[in-house]
């Protein structure tokens, strides 16, 4: 008998805002998918190519980056530069053939314990639809440590 596919999801957040969101999460006692490994950035201006690439050679089959909303960065426009990176992320992606539904850009503020058990609950189950995701560990980056 085989086990059901269950997705591992790389989260990178921001510490002022989806960090504390999702620490509120847990001390509302609100209910998730285990399947998320949060990794805390000082902001998600911090985001580039290559995190999203080692998360998926390391094994993820998603990732989700999610900081401030909109005039709530701390360092002022980090989110802005994140959102324009992922304009050119998804390009990117496209063109390496990586499926773009695999990872999720987000907004979720420190009062907003209820969105991240959302969040983390909508890409899980997108995720386990496309089911694993191995083709850009056989693609490119041997090496990659
Ligand atoms: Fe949260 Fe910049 S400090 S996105």
């Amino acid at each position: 008998m085989t086990e059901a596919f269950e997705p591992k999801i790389t989260a990178f957040v921001c510490n002022w805002c989806t960090y504390a969101g999702a620490d509120l999460t847990g001390t509302s006692r609100i209910k998730y998918q285990s399947n998320v490994r949060v990794l805390r950035l000082p902001c998600t201006g911090r985001i580039d190519f290559m995190l999203l690439a080692k998360a998926f050679a390391r094994g993820s089959d998603g990732v989700i980056v999610s900081g401030c909303h909109p005039n709530d960065c701390h360092y002022t426009s980090g989110n802005y530069h994140a959102r324009r990176r992922w304009m050119i992320y998804r390009n990117l992606m496209d063109f390496m053939g990586i499926d773009t539904r695999r990872v999720t850009f987000s907004w979720v503020s420190a009062a907003e314990g209820a969105r991240w058990a959302e969040l983390v609950n909508e890409v899980t189950t997108t995720v386990r639809a496309l089911g694993p995701y191995t083709e850009y560990k056989e693609l490119a980056l041997t090496g990659v440590e």
